[in-house]
């Protein structure tokens, strides 16, 4: 039998397939409160304060932070980078971070885990409102 016959080849992709789903770097990196940003002259990332939801917040997968408005006027940031196992988290919904790849919930607050399996919080980031634009540093 070949190497690179039709059905070793389809098990090899099949394997390597589940290999790739199976781990964390591909899962959970999709941006889906996208919003756009800027870069200051220090080269610091920018966006509107208008653009962050209260009780809700967006995550800047460029900066792996996710910024959070939990409430009104009131603004907060974290990594992105959920310390269970490093996925991405990808939501934030009803003043909870939600990292997808097995559960953990993070106060959009405080960083604190409200449900693990992680059992650090996430990591503050600075970020500061400047009239109703927000610098992260
Ligand atoms: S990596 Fe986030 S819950 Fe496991």
């Amino acid at each position: 039998m070949s190497c690179c016959d039709r059905r070793t080849f389809l098990a090899g992709a099949a394997i390597a397939g589940v290999a790739v789903t199976a781990g964390c770097a591909n899962v959970g990196t999709v941006d889906t409160n996208s919003v756009p940003t800027s870069k200051d002259p220090s080269g610091a990332t920018t966006l509107k304060t208008s653009e962050i939801p209260v009780n809700g917040g967006v995550i800047i997968a460029t900066d792996k932070v996710v910024i959070t408005q939990p409430e009104a006027g009131v603004f907060k940031a974290f990594s992105s980078v959920c310390t269970h196992a490093g996925c991405s988290v990808t939501e934030v919904s009803n003043n909870e971070i939600h990292c997808p790849c097995h559960g953990s919930r993070f106060d959009a607050a405080t960083g604190q885990v409200l449900g693990g399996p992680a059992t650090a919080p996430l990591a503050k980031k600075t970020v500061a409102d400047n009239g109703g634009t927000l610098t992260l540093s």
